[in-house]
């Protein structure tokens, strides 16, 4: 199957908003007196983020009705949107650009399928807004990965089937996602976190889509 586009995560695969994501639930938290590490954290990325609370909740056995749960959402996302606020075009991932610029030439038409519902302003805040065909957030979706709706919702807006579009993605849900929507999937990141994807890079520094295409192929 010839592959005509590309569907990008947004946090931690074209924009460096990983990090801010990390430190807001680490605050959060803090506060609740939950152990959070880098290797609890994985299993947030991607996540919607009512889920990712339920998972520290669970992980603290801390009980809560549902508006100190909304409460508590509410709070870290004022952290990290305030994180966002001050963010500049510079925490744009290293080699996005170009990537964007050679697959664009190739007439690989783009998308963003992400989680978070802060997508529109976190991608504002790059510059970046016009560069993508089209942006599924998690204001448009209501099934979290790894349940493939938010990519399904991609392809489908892009007007092509699954089987022609690859998931750009660094986390695992995410991965799952592509997969159980039929679509192949390059981790951006660590192989050791990210081996279910079919192919995995550590960042799109010196990758065009001649590499992607002979990562694949060579698999
Ligand atoms: C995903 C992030 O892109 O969006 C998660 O990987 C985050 O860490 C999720 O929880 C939801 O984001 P938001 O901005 O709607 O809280
Ligand atoms: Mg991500």
């Amino acid at each position: 199957m010839i592959l005509k586009a590309c569907i990008f995560d947004l946090d931690g695969v074209i924009v460096n908003t990983a990090k801010y994501h990390f430190l807001a639930w680490k605050k959060l938290a803090d506060q609740l007196g939950v152990n959070f590490t880098h290797a609890f954290n994985e299993r947030l990325k991607g996540v919607s983020r009512m889920e990712s609370l339920e998972t520290i909740l669970k992980s603290g056995d801390i009980i809560l009705d549902e508006q100190e749960k909304e409460e508590l959402a509410a709070k870290k996302n004022n952290w990290f949107v305030k994180y966002l606020n001050n963010m500049s075009v510079n925490e744009t991932l290293p080699g996005v650009v170009s990537f964007l610029d050679d697959i664009e030439h190739n007439h690989i038409r783009k998308a963003i399928g992400s989680a978070s519902k802060n997508a529109g302003l976190a991608i504002r805040k790059i510059g970046l807004e016009d560069r993508f065909d089209l942006i599924i957030d998690g204001t448009m979706v209501s099934r979290a990965k790894p349940d493939p709706e938010v990519f399904l919702k991609a392809a489908s807006g892009l007007g092509l089937p699954p089987a022609q579009c690859l998931v750009f993605e660094d986390a695992r849900a995410g991965i799952q996602a592509a997969h159980n929507g039929e679509m192949k999937c390059v981790g951006v990141g660590n192989p050791d976190i990210l081996g279910e994807a079919d192919v995995v890079i550590d960042s799109f520094s010196n990758i065009n889509w001649t590499t992607i295409l002979t990562l694949l192929n060579s698999k």
